[in-house]
């Protein structure tokens, strides 16, 4: 996306970055040329055939990644290739359809049928925007109706989708983008923030949003909101509107996600710092990236985000915020055991004991990865029963050991520094300040991690660092061997025992780029990893494991770099990448197939599916953002690049959801 900074570092602490430890792994082993084939190790650090490597499980793991279908059986389809053209490829024997584009009706109980319209010049109000599917898709997911629906076949015919807005390009939101900034203007704005809630049916092949739906739903960024967990009622999280500190506003820039196995979903809050300006900013502003401007410029007309005059309300913001989507009336909650940074997603997953496990990534340049352990088991015999599981827990930072293990270090107020003195108060500020609490717990920086999946069978955990290329906080003379890390890469680890572990092992899952490069550094090992990879990529964002155990990966090349013959030809770096698209990998294997490329100027992100998994939806957001630029502020400028997905006449590019199902109604991917 065009406006976040989050290759920009404001991690100051003098913690390893993770590329030192990798570099410091892999000089052990033969660079031949400088190349990166040695990182194709194993468990043991040794590069093994993907069965093999099985066998370097850590002791109590839960089992090998290689017990899945062989790759043949698991990828059943032919990757296609990369692609310039401004629309959505997939494999052969595959159709897609569109649904839940920006605009689109939600189909509210109270609203007529096919209402509020979408106006293609953009001239929808701000009321009528909180009765329409907001901006920029990004995580969703599917829920059966109703949730307990144990149909596979009928549950995957009707169900709830469930999308994030992650943030929306101004110029492209009004009629005369943001000329005449005004109250109304940052209304609408914020009302394409949020969270959709649809219900959706398929009929005759073809999935449609259902008018008049008493599940229909738009969360936005003025939607009433209660905060949970140790940090609700903390004086940090009081403000002149909210005194108790217990009740927020909205929650936007809603990037990933997370899905509980009692029929929630968790919505997170990424780039939160850019809707706010301080004229002064201290420390802990500073370290969340919090600027003394902002360009989404709400804070001219709504005084709650200008920070100097209510300095604590962007602490109500970058937090994991969980919604019952079966429950219209059920107010969101805002889960402060589960951190505040700028989560990318909240990847759930259970101990051995019923525990809850929450994985989440904290996305800048130099950031960390968490986890959150549940105190109690979740309660499969009355979904109400865990509301509130996610209250109650112990939030862990990871650090990563150059001997390919690691560990989770408890952000626990009293214990490791987190004490008074050190500027912590209680448990209640350890979380308000996460990042400082993981600085002072030596943490390890990452390379900007995004999505992290579970794989169900093998219980191995995949996280997409998508890129630094600043690497600003490396220092000087360090041999890391993707200092200017340009394409991103994957890692994985196994938990020394369940998901509630302590200690972990890990290695690089695969590192993205491209073999044809010229530069050493930027080739990758795509190819190495397994000869008949073709398909490369870069910027790795969204990661999800199937249940038959694919692991699909996303990509987000910022529209600045992305490559295109005649819009943005200098990119040749991305020449034989192309526009953003969606990949099918075999973990045992490491086959990698491009099962998907979407039109020019978007990312691909999000993605779900039905029960029967014979329907997948990923979405397209951004759709037109100008290649090679960084800013999206003239509404002339984005029809030159995208006219997705409606055509020239439909007045400007969408943000929409892409439904993807096989033209004999089998199994996607097999
Ligand atoms: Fe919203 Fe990190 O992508
Ligand atoms: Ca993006
Ligand atoms: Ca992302
Ligand atoms: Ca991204």
């Amino acid at each position: 996306m065009s406006k976040i900074d989050d290759g920009i570092v404001s991690n100051d602490s003098a913690n390893p970055h993770f590329g030192q430890l990798l570099a410091a792994r892999l000089s052990r082993r033969t660079l031949l040329g400088g190349s990166l084939g040695a990182a194709a190790l194993g468990f043991l650090g040794i590069d093994v055939p993907a069965a093999a490597a099985a066998d370097a499980v850590p002791a109590g793991s839960t089992g090998p990644a290689a017990a899945g279908p062989a790759a043949a059986a698991l990828l059943g389809f032919t990757g296609i290739a990369a692609s310039t053209e401004d629309t959505v490829r997939v494999p052969a024997g595959y159709r897609w359809q569109v649904i839940a584009r920006w605009g689109d009706p939600i189909g509210a109980l109270d609203a007529a049928p096919g209402t509020p319209a979408f106006r293609t010049d953009a001239g929808n109000s701000a009321e009528e925007q909180a009765l329409q599917v907001g901006m920029h898709n990004d995580g969703m997911h599917y829920f059966t109706l109703p949730w307990d629906n144990a149909d596979a076949a009928g549950a995957s015919r009707r169900g709830l989708l469930v999308i994030n807005h992650e943030y929306v390009d101004q110029g492209l939101l009004y009629p005369d983008g943001m000329q005449g900034w005004s109250a109304d203007k940052v209304r609408k704005s914020q009302h394409a923030h949020g969270v959709s809630v649809l219900e959706i049916v398929e009929q005759g092949g073809e999935w449609r949003i259902v008018p008049q739906s008493g599940y229909a739903r738009r969360i936005t960024a003025n939607t009433p909101m209660r905060i949970g967990g140790p940090a609700a009622g903390h004086p940090l999280l009081c403000t002149a509107a909210d005194p108790e500190g217990r009740q927020v506003l909205g929650t936007f820039n809603n990037c990933a996600n997370g899905y509980t196995p009692w029929g929630t979903y968790l919505t997170c809050e990424e780039n939160f710092n850019g809707y706010f300006v301080a004229a002064s900013v201290d420390a802990d502003l500073k370290r969340y990236g919090v600027k003394d401007r902002s360009d989404y410029r709400w804070h001219e007309h709504d005084a709650r985000f200008d920070a100097g005059q209510h300095p604590h309300e962007p602490n109500r913001f970058g937090w994991v915020v969980e919604i019952d989507p079966y429950a219209p009336d059920a107010v969101p909650v805002k889960r402060t055991a589960l951190g505040r940074i700028k989560h990318e997603g909240a990847t759930v997953t259970t101990a051995a004991d019923g525990r809850v496990v929450v994985y989440m990534g904290d996305d800048q340049a130099g950031e960390y990865i968490y986890k959150f352990v549940s105190r109690d088991a979740w309660d499969a015999t009355d979904r109400l029963r865990n509301r509130h599981l996610l209250d109650h827990g112990t939030l862990y930072v990871a650090r990563f050991e150059a001997d390919g293990g690691g560990r989770w270090l408890p952000l626990v107020h009293g214990a490791d520094g987190l004490v008074a003195d050190k500027g912590f108060a209680d448990q209640g500020e350890v979380l308000v300040r996460t990042r400082q609490a993981a600085d002072v717990l030596g943490a390890t920086r990452m390379d900007r991690p995004e999505w992290i999946a579970c794989h169900p069978q093998s219980g191995e955990v995949y996280c997409s660092l998508t890129n630094n290329t600043g690497r600003a906080d490396a220092r000087p003379n360090d041999p890391n061997p993707r200092d200017k890390n340009v394409h991103g890469h994957i890692i994985r680890w196994r938990e020394r025992g369940d998901a509630a572990a302590e200690a972990f092992a890990w290695d690089v899952f695969v590192l993205a780029g491209d073999p044809a490069s010229e530069v050493a550094n930027n080739q990758g090992n795509v190819t190495r990893v397994n000869p008949a990879n073709t398909d490369v990529f870069s910027a790795p964002d969204g990661l999800w494991v199937d249940p038959r155990g694919v692991l699909w990966i996303e990509t987000d090349v910022s529209t600045s770099r992305l490559y295109h013959p005649e819009l943005n030809p200098k990119s040749t770096e991305l020449r034989n990448i192309g526009n953003n698209q969606l990949l099918a990998a075999d973990p045992a294997s490491k086959a990698i197939r491009r099962f998907l490329t979407g039109p020019v100027g978007c990312e691909i992100t999000g993605i779900t599916m039905t029960p029967d998994l014979r329907t997948l939806f990923v979405n397209v957001q951004h759709p037109g953002e100008p290649l090679g630029d960084s800013e999206f502020n003239d509404p002339a400028k984005p029809m030159k690049y995208s006219t997705w997905p409606d055509g020239p006449a439909g007045g400007r590019p969408r943000s929409a959801t892409v439904v993807i199902t096989r033209t004999d109604g089998g199994v996607i991917g097999s």
